[in-house]
C-alpha cells in the first residue's frame, strides 16, 4: 500500500483492505461475512434504489498513546439505527450483531488506524440497504447490513478552528414530521443543492430553519448545533434534526463541568446572544463557529469576535478528545478498547 500521510488526511474515501456483511432473509439476520470486494451486487429493482430504504450510521475508532483502538459509543449507533429501521420499516439489526461486526471490520482493517500523534481517525460507516425487488411502493423482504472502514481527517476546513454558516431559507432538509429524526440517505439527497450553495458562497456548511415556521435553528447539513452563553448550554428541540450523538456526550460533559444545559427551541435572532457556538458530529467532532449570516434577511450574527475557538468549546472538545483517544478515564463506558 502507499504509505498515508496520517497527519494530514482529508475526509475521503481511502480504500482498506476488508469490509463485513450480512444479509436478512426468511426473516433472519445470517452469520457477518467478510469481503475483499468495494462492490455489491444488488437487483436493479432493489427498494434501497427506487424507494429510499437505506439507512447507515458514522462512528470513530481511535488509536491511544498505549496503542490500544479505541470506538466511541457503538451501542448508540446500534440504537439510532434500530430506530431508523423502524422509520422506514426494516428490520431492526440486534446491537450484538451490530457490536460483533463493528469489532470486526475494525480489527480486519487495524493497520488503517491511524497513529495517536496524527490526530486522525477511522470512520466506521455502516449501511443498511433493502435488497428485494419491489415495483409497488412497499418495504424489502431481504436486506444487506455492511461495514466498510476508512481513515479520516478533518470533516470542516482547518479542524478545530471557527468557520463561516449560512442559514439557507430556499430548502427544507427534512419535514417536521418527516425522517429528519432518522439516518436515511434521502435527507441527504435533500440537503445536496443547500450544501453545493453554501460552498459556492465560501461557506463551511449550509444550516437549516424548521421547515414550518422558519424561525427557529435546526440543525446543519451534517451536524447539531449548540450554543454558549451565561454558563449555559443551549442545543435545539425539534422533531426534524437527527439525534446525534456527540451533541448527547458533550450535553453530559458539559453538565459534568458545572454548566447548565437546556435543549429547546432556538429562534434564529437568539444567535446574536450567543458567546460561543458550535457545530457538532462524529465527523464534525466540534467546529467552533465564526458567524452565521442569514442573507436573504440581510443578517450575519457573528459570534466568535476574534476569529477563534471560545474557552467552553476548546475545553468541550479537548475533555471528549481525551476520553475518545484514553487520555482520560471514561466514566460512563462510552468507549469499547479492542483487546
Ligand atoms: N446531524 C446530521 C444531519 C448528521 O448527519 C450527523 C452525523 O452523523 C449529526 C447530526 C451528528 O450526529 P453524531 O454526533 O451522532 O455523529
Ligand atoms: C457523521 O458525522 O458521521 C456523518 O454522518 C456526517 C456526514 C459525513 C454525513
Amino acid at each position: 500500500m502507499e504509505p498515508i500521510d496520517w497527519s494530514n488526511l482529508s475526509f475521503g474515501y481511502i480504500k482498506t483492505d476488508y469490509n463485513v456483511r450480512c444479509y436478512f432473509k426468511n426473516d433472519a439476520w445470517g452469520d457477518i461475512e467478510t469481503s475483499q470486494s468495494e462492490y455489491i451486487n444488488l437487483h436493479m429493482a432493489a427498494t434501497s434504489l427506487h424507494y429510499g430504504q437505506e439507512a447507515f450510521e458514522g462512528l470513530k475508532a481511535f488509536r491511544g498513546k498505549d496503542g490500544k483502538i479505541r470506538i466511541f459509543r457503538l451501542e448508540e449507533n446500534a440504537a439510532r439505527l434500530q430506530s431508523t429501521c423502524r422509520g422506514i420499516l426494516m428490520p431492526e439489526l440486534p446491537t450484538e450483531k451490530f457490536r460483533e461486526a463493528v469489532i470486526k471490520v475494525v480489527k480486519l482493517n487495524e493497520r488503517f488506524v491511524p497513529p495517536y500523534e496524527s490526530g486522525a481517525s477511522l470512520y466506521i460507516r455502516p449501511l443498511l440497504i433493502g435488497t428485494s425487488a419491489q415495483v409497488g411502493v412497499h418495504p424489502a423482504t431481504e436486506y444487506l447490513f455492511m461495514i466498510f472502514v476508512t481513515p479520516v481527517g478533518p470533516y470542516f476546513k482547518g479542524g478545530f478552528s471557527t468557520n463561516p454558516y449560512v442559514i439557507i431559507r430556499q430548502f427544507d432538509r427534512s419535514a417536521p414530521l418527516g425522517t429528519g429524526t432518522y439516518k436515511v440517505g434521502g435527507n441527504y439527497a435533500a440537503s445536496l443543492r443547500a450544501n453545493k450553495m453554501a460552498h459556492d458562497l465560501g461557506y463551511s456548511c449550509e444550516f437549516y430553519l424548521d421547515a414550518k415556521e422558519k424561525k427557529y435553528i435546526d440543525e446543519c447539513g451534517a451536524a447539531n448545533f449548540f450554543g454558549i452563553k451565561d454558563n449555559t448550554y443551549i442545543t435545539p428541540q425539534s422533531t426534524s434534526i437527527l439525534p446525534s450523538i456527540t451533541n448527547k456526550s458533550l450535553m453530559q460533559l458539559a453538565q459534568d463541568m458545572g454548566m447548565k444545559v437546556e435543549r429547546r427551541q432556538i429562534p434564529e435572532e437568539e444567535l446574536s446572544t450567543f458567546e460561543e457556538a458550535g457545530a457538532c458530529g462524529t465527523a464534525a467532532v466540534i467546529s467552533p463557529i465564526q458567524r452565521i449570516d442569514d442573507l436573504e434577511n440581510n443578517k450575519s450574527y457573528v459570534i466568535s469576535k476574534d476569529g477563534k475557538p471560545g474557552p467552553i468549546c476548546t475545553k468541550l472538545y479537548n475533555k471528549l478528545r481525551a476520553i475518545q483517544y484514553g487520555d482520560e478515564a471514561d466514566p460512563y463506558g462510552w468507549v469499547t478498547v479492542i483487546e
